[in-house]
């Protein structure tokens, strides 16, 4: 049996060495893993559960697809489409809403994170965000949904949407649907502060490395980058008490395919610089390239537009016939 894969990304802006290092490179895995059925979704309706400017929303889509394709996701092995476009998204979004309960939603850390202080003002959907994205996933018979640890919440409210589906219509319709969260690296940290998760929505843009960064740009961004006033750690423990030492052997570590302590091992006791020259080096060969390819790919963008066209299409198949049987559940 091939494991169906499915997983979504936000198109809001710039993608970041967080969400490669946490999600976009274990992707390019599963994609790799013939024993695999993958679909990637570029999840718009998530994306305007807060503001988004139209034309950069647009732009964020198609960049967003660039990346993926940059990265290594083969468009003709994987499914990559954006979620507007096929319609059962939003129906069976509707319908789960109302198997999902209200004490189940107000539980979601997110939520209450995402809407700060002043929830009256939070918007509908970034309330039931995660019914959607029970949907995404639901209507694909997904067997297995690699995300980040931040998600780890929302899967379990996929599986009780699910569950509680089957019971209310005493079918065994729905596939219960198994997280795939990385053990190491699902929390890459920001460059200026280890304890604060590396994000698209921090003010400061020496706390992150863009993926359409330019070398000069990666280098500058590590030499910047915090660390403490000690040399380089010597042993794996030390690590939990110095969060910007080991963010950055954390990254080291997945970018060269070294075990942490290993690279612990090799630079033990070392001056910062020198470890970080070793660092920018191994950042560049990584990123330059993805960087490169996703800047040429913005400039076909009829070849963006082509790959969502077919993979809608694909999609669409897919999905148009699991909203179709759950349309005859419900007793539309
Ligand atoms: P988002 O940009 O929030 O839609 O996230 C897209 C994917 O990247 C999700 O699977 C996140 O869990 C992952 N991700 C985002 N930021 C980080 C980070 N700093 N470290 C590791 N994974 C991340
Ligand atoms: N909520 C996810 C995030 O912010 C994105 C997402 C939407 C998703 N639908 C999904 C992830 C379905 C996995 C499966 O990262």
């Amino acid at each position: 049996m091939k494991k169906k894969i499915f997983s979504g990304v936000q198109p809001t802006g710039n993608l970041h060495l967080g969400n490669y290092l946490g999600a976009i490179k274990n992707f390019v895995e599963l994609n790799n893993d013939d024993n695999n059925d993958c679909i990637f979704c570029v999840v718009d309706l998530h994306a305007i559960t807060v503001n988004q400017e139209p034309s950069e929303l647009k732009n964020n889509i198609r960049e967003t697809v660039a990346t993926f394709i940059a990265s290594g996701i083969n468009p003709k092995k994987s499914i990559i489409f954006n979620q507007s476009q096929v319609s059962a998204h939003s129906e069976a979004a509707w319908i789960f809403s109302c198997v999902a309960r209200m004490g189940w939603l107000n539980r979601m850390t997110q939520f209450k994170e995402k809407a700060g202080k002043d929830k009256e003002k939070a918007s509908i959907g970034l309330y039931s965000y995660p019914v959607l994205m029970a949907a995404d996933i639901l209507l694909y018979d997904a067997t297995h949904v690699p995300v980040g640890d931040d998600q780890r919440q929302h899967l379990e409210l996929c599986r009780d949407i699910a569950q509680k589906f089957n019971n209310d219509y005493k079918v065994d319709e729905l596939k219960l649907p198994e997280p795939l969260i990385q053990k190491e690296f699902s929390r890459i940290m920001s460059l200026k502060d280890g304890s604060k998760k590396m994000s698209k929505s921090d003010s400061s843009d020496l706390s992150r490395i863009n993926l359409t960064d330019e070398k000069d740009q990666i280098i500058n961004k590590i030499k910047k980058a915090k660390t403490d006033p000690l040399q380089m750690p010597s042993s794996i423990e030390e690590l939990e008490k110095r969060p910007e030492a080991k963010n950055l052997i954390g990254i080291f570590s997945s970018l060269s395919d070294l075990t942490i302590e290993n690279t612990v091992k090799e630079f033990s006791g070392k001056d910062f610089s020198k470890f970080k020259d070793h660092l920018s080096q191994v950042l560049v060969d990584k990123i330059i390239p993805i960087s490169k390819e996703i800047k040429k790919l913005l400039n076909e963008i009829s070849y963006i537009d082509e790959i969502l066209f077919e993979g809608c299409k694909k999609a669409e198949d897919i999905a148009s016939k699991k909203i179709k049987k759950i349309h005859e559940i419900v007793g539309f």
